[in-house]
This record gives C-alpha cells, structure tokens and sequence, in this order.
C-alpha cells in the first residue's frame, strides 16, 4: 500500500526493517522541512510570527495523540523516544513510589528499554525484578502473568507486542487484572503503536510510551503518556529552561505542570511536528487496515516457504508482522548479510533482547519485520532468496 508515498522504496530496496526503524514518507519530510524553511523558531519563547506559528503546529500535535490512541491531549508528553519515555517512569516515578522489596514483573522477551531500567533501579533501592515465563511459542500469556503475581507485585511491565517474536500481549485483559488487584500497568508500545490500534482511556493502562520513527516518523521524538494523576505525582528526570516558573538564590523553585514539566530545554521540534504529520498519515490509511494488511503478507509468507526444509521459525502463530527464523545451521548474520545481496533489509541477531536466548535456546534470529508499504512482490523475493540459501556461503565469503 502508499508505496508511492516513499522515495527510499524508488532505490528497490527491499525493506524488512521496520521493527528496527521505518521508511518515511515525502509528507513528513516536507512537514518538517516547512519548518525549518519557512518558520524556525523556538518555542514558548517567542512573541514573533514564526514563533506563533511554531507554538500551535506544536502544541497541536498532542491532539493528535490525543485523537490517535484516545488519551486526555494535556498528558501527553514528549521525549526523544521509547527509551526516555520508560526511564522517566522509572526513575521519575517507580523510583519515589516503590519501594525495597517490592517486586515488578517482567519477562524474558523484553527489549533492554525495559529491563535495564528496572535492574538499575533494584540496584538503587532494592526493588525485586522477576520474569514471567514464556509459553512454548515463546509468547507472553494472561494465564503465565496471573499465576506469576504475588501480593508483593507492584508493577507489571511490558511490550505490547514483542520486537522478536511479535506476539500481541492481551493488553485489555492484563490492564483490567492490574486495575483490580492495584498493580500499576507500564506498557511499551514502540513496536504495536505503528501497527495496532490502541484505546489508552480503555485500556486501564497508567503509562505508555512509544516513538516516532518506527512509524514513518522522524528519529529523536516519543511519547510518553499517562494517567494524570500519576503524572503530576511523577518527577522530572532532566531540570532546566521551559519547565519552571522560577527558581531563586534561596534554592527555592517552581516547576510548571504536566505535560511542560517533563520538556526541559528546547525539545525536538522539528521532530514532533514531523510526529503530527505521520500520526495523521497513519490515521488516513486506517490503523485495523495496516494490521490485516500485515497479516495477510505474514500469511502469505508462511504459506509460500513451507516446502522449504532448512527454515526454521519460531513464531508462527503470532499475530503480527514480525518473523523471527533461520536458516538450519547458518548463523543468523550471514543470512542477513547473504539477503543484503539480493537488496533484502533484515535484522540480525537478539533484537536487544537479551535474554530471550534462555527461552528459545539461542542466541540470535533473523527478524523479517513488516509494514503497510511492503507488498506480495517483495515476499516473493524474500521466499526465492531463502530458498537458494544453499548459495549463501558463495555470496557471503
Ligand atoms: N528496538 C529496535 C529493534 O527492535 C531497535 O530493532
């Protein structure tokens, strides 16, 4: 779909990186490049045409948030992506909430935004880190979470679809259970919000984060957005210009409120307007229409290689487009390297989920991560090139 939309596609790349990062659109370059040619300013700041402008182009892209993912547009703070955004919660929140001996609970699927953090965090006050096992697809279940809660739990935290193996964790049913049982409910959406929709107000979650450019967006901006209440308990994690009211020699300070006093200094502004312009792209193809499409690429893909004998995967059954597999006996970043001779984009090795290899028994897969823009064509090639892999050691040495 939109394949038009993307002058990188023109070079005939074959692109299977987007759990990695995404193609961008012409839209969201020019949104961004409007304005740095017509209207630079910074913002907040200013009384100045320019800076007038750059203020509501701005501040409006929270109500596209708000309209993208149904959240209260006042808390919706942005950072310069997923891993800012779960650091603040973590040491802006957890941090002054939590305490020794408490346990969060995790899993082995996570991506290192979600779990160095939290080690960090133990080491500092003690705080217990635990994970919940995996079922024999390597997926996250309700059942596996409920049975892992102890009346010490505090904190479930999570992605809402896993950067490996792509499996849809039931973010409806865990919200609800930690809103019954006062657990707090930490959701990363940096691989579902690109590809799923996402009802925050319905969802009983209290934060959520995700970032721009894995959704045809620009490189350095995110999102973080939470329960107001618990924003305004949250501390910010970086001080300085934009945030306060006033600060005296006496030490005495003000901060302004939620969401300014989480945007110290001059933040990404280029970037979170280049975020209004892709979340607005994203909603005019329709978010239920990118996710069917992806699954009917996924299907397609599964369909086509199943006569091919050396492939294995390990996820399919997931409800995403991401595929994790490999090739019997090649190590995962050859098979990457060999793909690149045919122009495939892939990703190679633990994703930054390192942990996941005492799960799934290795170390490293090659992860085929699909979007809207890739078509049937693109699959075909993939399907031909994983079934001439017994070239690969020609091509790649
Ligand atoms: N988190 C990104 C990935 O999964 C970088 O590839």
């Amino acid at each position: 779909m939109n394949r038009e939309d993307f002058p990188m596609l023109e070079s005939g790349v074959i692109y299977f990186d987007n759990g990695a990062t995404t193609l961008k659109p012409k839209s969201v370059v020019d949104a961004m490049n409007k304005y740095y040619l017509e209207h630079t300013s910074n913002i907040h700041r200013g009384d100045y045409d320019a800076a007038i402008k750059t203020n509501e182009l701005y501040d409006n892209v929270r109500n596209i948030v708000g309209e993208f993912i149904n959240c209260d547009p006042t808390t919706c703070i942005f950072t310069s992506g997923t891993t800012m955004s779960l650091n603040m919660v973590v040491f802006g929140y957890m941090k002054k909430h939590l305490k020794k001996g408490d346990e969060v609970l995790l899993n082995k699927a996570e991506h290192a935004s979600n779990v160095l953090p939290w080690i960090k965090l133990s080491e500092e006050i003690g705080i217990v880190v635990k994970y919940v096992p995996l079922d024999d697809d390597y997926e996250l279940t309700f059942d596996n979470i409920v049975k892992s809660v102890t009346e010490k739990t505090k904190v479930i935290s999570l992605a809402h679809i896993s950067n490996v193996v792509g499996d849809v964790r039931d973010i409806k049913s865990i919200g609800e259970f930690c809103h019954k049982n006062k657990i707090l409910f930490n959701v990363d959406g940096a691989q579902s919000i690109p590809h799923i929709k996402m009802d925050f107000k319905n969802s009983n979650i209290d934060f959520l984060s995700f970032s721009g450019h894995k959704m045809c967006g620009p490189t350095g901006v995110g999102v973080l957005v939470g329960k107001r209440e618990l924003l305004e308990e949250m501390e910010p994690i970086i001080f300085g210009g934009g945030m306060n009211s006033y600060f005296e020699e006496d030490n005495s300070y003000e901060l302004k409120t939620v969401p300014t006093k989480f945007e110290a200094g001059t933040t990404a502004i280029a970037e979170v307007i280049g975020l209004g312009a892709t979340i607005k792209y994203l909603m005019g193809i329709g978010m239920d229409k990118i996710h069917e499409y992806e699954i009917l690429l996924k299907n397609y893909f599964l369909d086509a290689v199943k006569d091919i004998p050396n492939l294995i995967i390990y996820n399919k059954n997931s409800d995403s487009g991401i595929i994790a597999l490999n090739i019997d006996g090649v190590f995962a970043q050859d098979t990457s390297v060999y793909l690149n001779h045919y122009k495939i984009a892939v990703r190679a090795g633990n994703h930054c989920a390192k942990m996941l290899k005492d799960e799934i028994k290795i170390k490293n897969t090659v992860r085929v991560s699909m979007y809207f823009y890739n078509n049937y064509e693109d699959i075909d090639k993939l399907v031909e090139a994983l079934r001439n892999s017994k070239d690969i050691f020609k091509v790649v040495l």
